[in-house]
């Protein structure tokens, strides 16, 4: 069987879609207890108020107006990934060990179940474009390094420096304070500090008012990683995963960890034993706890990560390894009803 023409034949048909349309305000308002069953369509991120709503609106209006579900995640993955205020996600992201940006993002639509992505992708601002190309436009599901960016060139993106001077300078500062026994100082030798390094990733989910699911995690991935380094963002079944009978989840944090539990997989496979959204999260939590042989291990190695969950229903969750009940883990989420917040919950108190 010619699984390309097939494939090319069922998305065209599936990716076709009704059209309803519908305009509506925006409104703010806060949920605080578990999930809540929502209005379709939906789209959601991985982040609270401040990200949450310039991300969400440009996939909510175009949800909103009936189209493309694929467009609506892609266009809000866009957001942060050409943000240079972002320093996690595409252009402005913290680059690897030699100040050089990498990015890893994914897709994956329910309806066919297909997917795409790219690993290790340099001098593009929107990796998540090009994993929906990838998908859309290839027989293949992952590109990485070289040939991820000979293709994205081949489809028009454009070659652009993606190492802003905020994530130039932080880099320095990061291999200026390695060691005290190498030949780099900081200014003022002796200024010896350890610094952190940041794994912020953004996961974008969505529901349609058909009911049929998709999603895209994008990131820099890991700050100063070794070159090469791939996260769990472009592993479908660890930073990302669509079942279109079940629900949607994405993962933020210390990539490894996801990838060794096939995090998002678990999420998903919990939600289709009947656990909320919420549950499932947490579930994922509490298995990378459980990897690590336990709490005070975590707490040790510094370790964190989250998860973020949509079912079928509308219904959303959230939870984080480690946190403050104070400052809890977030996502943020658009419906017919408004713009809204969600508080999380987090496994391991700080
Ligand atoms: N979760 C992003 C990464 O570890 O690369």
């Amino acid at each position: 069987m010619d699984r390309k023409v097939n494939r090319r034949n069922f998305l065209q048909k599936l990716t076709g879609g009704s059209i309803v349309a519908m305009s509506l305000p925006i409104l703010k308002t806060s949920v605080f207890a578990s999930s809540k069953k929502a209005d379709l369509p939906l789209i959601l991120c991985s982040r609270g108020e401040q990200w949450g709503k310039k991300v969400n609106q440009p996939g909510w209006k175009i949800l909103s107006q009936g189209g493309n579900i694929l467009d609506a995640v892609e266009k809000s993955a866009n957001v942060t990934e050409l943000d240079p205020e972002d320093s996690s996600v595409g252009y402005g992201g913290t680059p690897n060990e030699n100040g050089v940006v990498e990015l890893d993002a994914s897709i994956m639509y329910g309806p066919t179940h297909n997917c795409g992505s790219v690993a290790s992708l340099r001098n593009i601002k929107t990796p998540s474009s090009v994993a929906r190309l990838v998908m859309e436009r290839t027989d293949h599901m992952m590109l990485v390094g070289q040939g991820a960016l000979k293709f994205a060139l081949m489809h028009g993106f454009k070659k652009e420096n993606l190492l802003t001077e905020k994530a130039r300078i932080s880099w320095l500062k990061w291999k200026e304070n390695l060691s005290e026994r190498d030949d780099y100082f900081p200014p003022k030798h002796g200024n010896y500090k350890p610094t952190e390094r940041k794994t912020g990733t953004i996961n974008v989910l969505s529901i349609n008012s058909d009911g049929d699911i998709a999603g895209i995690t994008t990131t820099s991935g890991l700050s100063y990683k070794i070159p090469g380094r791939v996260g769990d963002s472009p592993i479908i079944g660890a930073g990302l995963y669509v079942d279109n009978n079940v629900g949607a989840a994405g993962a933020t944090g210390r990539g490894e960890e996801v990838i060794r539990t096939c995090g998002s997989f678990y999420v998903v496979e919990k939600m289709s034993q009947g656990l909320s959204p919420q549950k499932a999260c947490e579930a994922a939590c509490k298995k990378i706890i459980d990897v690590n042989g336990g709490i005070e291990n975590i707490k040790k190695s510094g370790l964190n990560d989250k998860f973020v969950a949509v079912n079928k229903k509308g219904e959303v969750g959230c939870a984080s390894i480690r946190g403050s009940k104070k400052s809890p883990p977030q996502l943020s989420y658009m419906n017919r009803t408004g713009f809204h917040v969600y508080d999380g919950t987090v496994l391991i108190e700080n």
